[in-house]
C-alpha cells in the first residue's frame, strides 16, 4: 500500500511538472518571439536614426551591437532589394539573405515585425526601416537558441528539484500515516488469521495498541472482544470438562446415537456393557456390536424417540441365548434401558441419549429368589401332605398290627403283612423325615448332630445310590450341639448335594464330626465337622470364589447361591469354615475337603458378634 501511494505520488508529481514545463516552454517561446521582434524594431529603429543623421557607420554599429545581445544570434540590415548592408558577424557580402528570407521581404509591412523560422528551426525577426515614408531597407534579427535552451534547462531542473523534494515529502508522510494506520491494521490483520487458524490459542492477545486514533480504538475493541470469547470459551471448557466426566463415570451406560442410529458418543460403562472398545462404537450402528434381537429392538427404539420426540422409559432387553464360543460361556444378561430426545435447539432433536442399566445382577437375584420361594412352598406342601398323610398311615399301621394277630392267616398271608408293615414303616419315616426338615425352630436349641447328618444323608440316598457313592460315615449317635439346626441341616444339605454334582459313578464320600476346639481359638469347644469327597476338585480360581453369591459353574442347573447361603449361616453361629481341594492333575487324586467348626455357643440367642470365618 505504501509503495502504491508514493508510486501514485510520482506519477502525479511527473504529469504535473510534464505540464509545467510545457506551459514554460510555450511562456519562453512567447516571451523570446516578443524579444526578438522588439530587438528587430530596435535595430530598424537605430538605422533609420542613423539615415536621417547621414550617418551610415552608426548602422554598422548598430548591428554590431545587437549581434552580441544575449539573445541575438546573428543581426543583419538589408536593402530594399534584400542586399546585405551591415552584418554582426563575418562580411556582409558572404552573408546573403537566403530564398526563403528573400521571399518574405514583400510580406513585411511598415511598423510590423514580421516573424519567420528558416531552416534548423531557427528563428528570425525582420522590420522595415522607413524614413519619411521611404523604404530604406529592413533589419534582420536571428534569435541565439541557446538562450531558450538555458532558459528551459532552468526551468527543467527548478520542476525536477520541486518534484523530487515534494515525492520524498509525500513519502514520509505517507510513512507518518502507515505508521499510524497501516501498522496497526497489519497488525490486526496478523492477530485476526492466527485466531482463525487456532481459535484455542489467544497468546498474541492483547494485541499493542500503538497508536491512539481510531484504529487505536477499534484494535482496542478487538482485544475487548478476543478475551470476552476466550472467557466465554473457558466456561464453556469448564461445562464440557464437568459433563465429560460426568460421562465418563456415572455408573450407568451412556450412548448417544445421530439420526441414522449410528454412534455419535459412548461411556466406558456402556462399552463395558457391550464388550467393545469406546473408540469402535463411534460411527458404527447397534447390530454392528449388539447381537440380535436386542440390537434390532434398541435401534427400534432410538428411531420412535426421533420419530415422536417423547422419551422411553425402562425398557428391558435381555440376550436370550447363552451361548458358548471359544470355550468362554457368555453369560445372558439383562439391560434396563431408557432413551430420550436430545434438542439442541427447541424445535430439533439432535441425538437420542440411552442410558442402560445392567439388570442382569437383579434379574437373577429375583429368578433366585423365586426358585428359593418356590421351594419354600413345595416344603411347605410336602410338609402338609406328610401331616396328611401321618393321619391314614397311623390307621394302616394299626390294621396291619391286627391283621398279623388275626388267626386265620397263612404264612405266606403273614409274610404280605410283614412286609406291608415294612413299607408302610418306611413311609411313616419318610413322612417324618420331610416333617423335621420344613419344621425350622427361629431358635436356637440343643440339637443332636447324628442325626441332622442321617436325615439329610437320607435325603439324597436316592441319588447317592444312583451313582453308587460310598458313605463313610463317621460321627458319634449322641453328640449334640446347640445351634440352629434347621439352619445347619441346610448347610449340611448343600454340602452333600455340592459333592455329589462333583463325583461321578463309583465315588467316596466321608461326613465326620467330632468333639474338638476352635483352630484359632482354642479355648473355644465345639463340633468340628468334615465332609470329604473324591469328586473332580476345584481350580484354585474357582475355589478362591465359592462363598459368592452367584458364583456357580454349573451353569443352567446352579444359582450359585448354596455356599453363599451356607456361609452366612456359618457366620450366624460364629463359626468358622475352611476348604481345600485338588483337581486331578498328573495322575493325583482329585477331590475337596469343607472343614467347619460350629462352636457349642449357648450364647447363640444373643445378637450375633461379627465373626471372622476362615476361607
Ligand atoms: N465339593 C465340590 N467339588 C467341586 N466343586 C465344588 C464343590 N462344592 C462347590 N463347588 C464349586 O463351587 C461352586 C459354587 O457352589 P454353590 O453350592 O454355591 O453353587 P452351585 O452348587 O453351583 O449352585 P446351587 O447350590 O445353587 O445349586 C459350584 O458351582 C462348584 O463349581
Ligand atoms: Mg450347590
Amino acid at each position: 500500500m505504501l509503495a502504491g501511494l508514493v508510486l501514485l505520488e510520482a506519477l502525479s508529481i511527473g504529469l504535473f511538472g510534464a505540464l509545467l514545463i510545457r506551459q514554460q516552454v510555450n511562456e519562453v517561446r512567447e516571451r523570446s518571439q516578443r524579444r526578438l521582434a522588439y530587438e528587430a524594431e530596435s535595430l530598424a529603429l537605430q538605422a533609420q536614426q542613423a539615415i536621417l543623421q547621414e550617418r551610415p557607420g552608426w548602422v554598422g554599429l548598430s548591428v554590431q551591437m545587437m549581434g552580441e545581445g544575449p539573445t541575438v544570434a546573428l543581426a543583419k540590415v538589408t536593402d530594399p532589394a534584400g542586399n546585405v548592408l551591415f552584418v554582426s558577424k563575418g562580411e556582409a557580402d558572404q552573408a546573403p539573405l537566403q530564398p526563403a528570407e528573400l521571399a518574405q521581404i514583400p510580406q513585411v509591412r511598415a511598423q510590423e515585425s514580421k516573424f519567420l523560422v528558416l531552416q534548423g528551426n531557427r528563428w528570425e525577426c525582420v522590420h522595415a526601416i522607413y524614413t519619411g515614408g521611404d523604404l530604406r531597407g529592413f533589419a534582420w534579427v536571428e534569435f541565439d537558441p541557446r538562450w531558450a535552451r538555458e532558459q528551459f534547462n532552468s526551468i527543467l531542473s527548478d520542476t525536477v528539484i520541486f518534484g523530487v523534494i515534494w515525492i520524498v515529502a509525500s513519502a514520509l508522510l505517507v510513512l507518518l500515516m502507515a505508521r499510524s494506520i497501516s501498522a496497526p491494521l497489519a497488525t490486526l490483520h496478523r492477530g485476526t488469521r492466527a485466531l482463525m487458524s487456532s481459535p484455542e490459542h489467544s497468546g498474541n492477545f492483547p494485541l499493542p495498541v500503538a497508536v491512539h486514533n481510531e484504529i487505536g480504538d477499534l484494535v482496542d475493541a478487538f482485544n475487548r472482544m478476543v478475551a470476552s470469547i476466550a472467557e466465554q470459551r473457558s466456561g464453556l471448557n469448564d461445562t464440557l470438562s464437568l459433563l465429560d466426566s460426568m460421562l465418563a463415570n456415572a455408573p450407568i451406560g451412556l450412548a448417544f446415537f445421530d439420526r441414522r442410529c449410528r454412534f455419535v458418543r459412548v461411556n466406558q460403562v456402556f462399552a463395558d456393557m457391550t464388550g467393545v472398545s469406546l473408540s469402535r462404537h463411534l460411527g458404527r450402528t447397534l447390530p454392528e456390536l449388539l447381537p440380535q434381537p436386542v440390537a434390532q429392538e434398541l435401534e427400534n427404539t432410538v428411531l420412535r424417540v426421533f420419530a415422536e420426540e417423547e422419551p422411553v422409559r425402562n425398557l428391558e432387553l435381555t440376550n436370550p441365548v447363552p451361548s458358548a464360543q471359544d470355550g468362554n460361556p457368555e453369560r445372558q444378561w439383562t439391560w434396563l434401558a431408557s432413551a430420550y430426545p436430545v434438542r439442541t435447539t427447541p424445535q430439533q432433536v439432535r441425538w437420542v441419549g440411552v442410558i442402560v442399566l445392567d439388570a442382569s445382577e437383579r434379574k437373577r437375584s429375583e429368578e433366585a429368589l423365586r426358585k428359593t420361594e418356590k421351594l419354600a412352598a413345595t416344603g411347605r406342601l410336602a410338609a402338609s401332605i406328610a401331616h396328611e398323610i401321618n393321619n391314614p398311615l397311623e390307621a394302616i399301621t394299626n390294621l396291619l398290627f391286627l391283621l398279623r394277630n388275626y388267626c386265620g392267616l397263612d404264612d405266606s398271608a403273614l409274610n404280605y403283612v410283614a412286609m406291608a408293615e415294612h413299607e408302610a414303616k418306611r413311609i411313616a419315616e419318610i413322612t417324618q423325615q420331610t416333617l423335621r426338615f420344613y419344621r425350622q425352630s427361629t431358635l436356637p436349641t440343643r440339637a443332636n448332630m447324628g442325626e441332622l447328618l442321617d436325615s439329610v444323608l437320607s435325603l439324597y440316598q436316592g441319588r447317592l445310590n444312583t451313582l453308587n457313592i460310598q458313605v463313610q460315615r463317621d460321627y458319634d449317635a449322641e453328640m449334640d450341639l446347640f445351634c440352629f439346626a434347621g439352619e445347619l441341616r441346610q448347610v449340611f444339605a448343600n454340602l452333600v448335594s455340592n459333592a455329589i454334582d462333583a463325583s461321578s459313578a463309583g465315588g467316596r464320600l466321608l461326613v465326620r464330626a467330632r468333639r474338638s476346639r476352635n483352630w484359632n481359638d482354642p479355648a473355644q469347644t465345639g463340633v468340628r465337622f468334615t465332609l470329604a469327597d473324591a469328586g473332580t476338585g476345584m481350580e484354585p480360581a474357582v475355589r478362591e470364589r465359592v462363598f459368592e453369591a452367584f458364583f456357580t459353574t454349573k451353569e443352567v442347573t446352579g444359582t450359585g447361591l448354596g455356599l453363599w447361603v451356607s456361609h452366612e449361616i456359618i457366620l450366624k453361629h460364629r463359626g468358622l469354615v475352611h476348604v481345600r481341594s485338588r483337581t486331578a492333575r498328573e495322575g493325583k487324586t482329585s477331590g475337596t475337603v469343607f472343614e467347619l467348626f460350629i462352636p457349642d455357643d449357648l450364647n447363640l440367642a444373643a445378637p450375633a458378634k461379627q465373626t471372622a470365618a476362615a476361607v
